[in-house]
């Protein structure tokens, strides 16, 4: 202490006063006034503020010295002595209720009063620190909107901070219990509520629930409770006010539920109107096929029963509208085929994938027996799938890979499978003539041919049936090439 502490003695006998004064000078304290009635100290306290009270009980006016100290707490946070002669219960008794910081009996030594002075002072340091922690832990739980709780596992008595009391609805005046606290959980959760408690409770657990207090006349809320032993008697809890929070995941809720339900019943009419448009280019494209049959086989009698009406140049025409007939007859077939796959109710099954590809090798070869190639396909491919639909998405790409690698000096064909991240992936891969990757995504449109028709003949309509297929597995189709060195399409049959 660098500097005294300054300390108010109240004594009425003037001997006294001077003895005390003189022995608390010699300890090192200061001594700046001395009071000899209770009116006197509590104005001396006042202007002073000394650091500490030695308050005699015997004094002059009309109040003794407990009563000048019960007032003084009330007003100053000084810390008192009692210096007195008087040791009776009675008089101990009320000394003890207005919490003196000592009680010395005279005639003391210099080194109990010593003694006593420097306990108080530590007493008082360690009070302002507990009060500043107090505050604190207030602070922080008015900022965070917390309640508190204290529960006696043997009287059930709950003891609420205020706020504790308004989140569950109850009055401020009334003593709570455990089951008037249960008596305000949703009567839904009730049950559960109080077995979980129970269970916490027998098994000294800690209790963390969030759950819906209903109390009259107030709206209902969601709070939480975040509770714990602090002996084998005491349970001391925090309560918090959650119903924003789950209000928020409510809404949360019922809009992704009607969500859901939109978007079932979009699905729903896309699907219909997906079928009633496919249904629509099927009679279409069927329609179609007779006038395109009439302008084929027309054009064709024309030049068989009346060859000598044209010249060359009307013959050549007429072998044109001929041809592009043929083409357009060519493009309706792969539309009605591909309308056909999409129709083919699913049925899933193993299905021997080297086996198909391998008769549809030997058909190509069979096609043009005076070509070299070599088509290998790896053995035991096999997937769940369906065999029809597999058949066509294997015959689309395996022609593309013999239709593209026509001018290869030798025709290699490689089909196969690899394992990428757990999944199988199929490819079919060749050493034809490629694509420019830029023009990639438009593979799969129909109709989309990277090719020259005079190059090498098609419709545009086989890759856009391979997609289907493999979507209609849950599958992906994808490429890669570079021109001139072949093609690789890989696919996988389910996700
Ligand atoms: N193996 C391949 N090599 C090179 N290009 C290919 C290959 N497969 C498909 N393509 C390109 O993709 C286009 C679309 O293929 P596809 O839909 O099967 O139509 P089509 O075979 O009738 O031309 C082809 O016209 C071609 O340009
Ligand atoms: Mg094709």
């Amino acid at each position: 202490m660098n500097q005294p502490a300054r300390i108010l003695v109240v004594e009425d006998e003037s001997i006294v006063a001077f003895n005390l004064q003189q022995r608390l000078s010699m300890l090192g304290y200061d001594v700046p006034a001395i009071a000899v009635s209770g009116q006197e100290s509590i104005d001396l306290v006042s202007q002073m503020r000394p650091d500490l009270v030695l308050m005699d009980i015997h004094i002059q006016g009309d109040m003794d010295g407990i009563e000048v100290a019960a007032k003084l707490r009330e007003t100053h946070a000084v810390p008192v002595i009692y210096l007195t002669a008087y040791s009776e219960d009675s008089t101990l008794e009320r000394a003890r209720r207005t919490r003196p910081y000592g009680y010395l009996l005279k005639p003391f030594s210099e080194r109990e009063l010593h003694a006593t002075i420097q306990m108080a002072f530590e007493r008082q340091r360690l009070e302002n620190e507990l009060n500043d922690s107090r505050r604190l832990l207030q602070q922080a739980l008015d900022a965070a909107s917390l309640g508190v709780m204290e529960l006696d596992k043997t009287t059930t008595t709950i003891t609420p901070s205020p706020r504790t009391a308004d989140l569950i609805g109850w009055p401020h005046d009334q003593p709570l219990t455990l089951p008037d606290l249960l008596a305000r959980v949703d009567a839904t959760e009730r049950d559960a509520i109080a077995a979980k408690l129970h269970h916490c409770l027998k098994d000294l657990r800690h209790f963390s629930e969030e759950f819906r207090v209903l109390a009259e006349g107030s709206t209902p809320r969601w709070i939480k409770i975040d509770a714990g032993h602090v002996s084998d008697q005491r349970v001391t809890g925090v309560v918090q006010d959650v119903s924003e929070r789950k209000q928020s995941e409510l809404r949360l809720k019922t809009l992704n539920e009607s969500l859901e339900h939109l978007v079932t019943a979009r699905t729903d009419q896309l699907h219909q109107s997906l079928k009633e448009l496919e249904a629509f280019s099927y009679s279409v494209a069927h329609d179609l096929r007779a006038p395109v049959r009439a302008i084929i086989g027309l054009s064709e009698m024309l030049l068989q029963t009346q060859p000598t009406r044209f010249d060359q140049d009307g013959i050549d025409l007429v072998q044109r509208i001929a041809a592009t007939g043929q083409r357009m007859r060519a493009l309706i077939d792969a539309l009605l085929h591909m309308a056909r796959l999409n129709q083919v109710p699913m049925q899933l099954r193993l299905v021997d994938i080297s086996g198909i590809a391998g008769e549809i090798a030997s058909q190509l070869m069979e096609s043009e027996p005076q070509r070299v190639a070599e088509i290998r396909i790896s053995p035991k491919l096999e997937a769940m799938a369906d065999p029809t639909l597999v058949r066509a998405l294997l015959d689309n790409l395996m022609r593309n890979a013999w239709k593209f690698s026509a001018h290869s000096k030798i025709t290699r064909i490689d089909v196969g499978a690899k394992t990428l991240g757990g999944e199988t992936v199929f490819f079919v891969r060749d050493n034809g003539c490629g694509f420019d990757m830029a023009s990639a995504d438009r593979l799969f449109g129909p109709f989309q041919r990277l090719h020259r028709e005079d190059e090498y003949t098609g419709t545009g309509i086989g890759l856009t049936i391979v997609q289907r297929i493999v979507m209609r597995h849950g599958g992906r189709v994808w490429a890669f090439s570079e021109p001139g060195l072949g093609a690789a399409f890989h696919f996988t049959l389910s996700a």
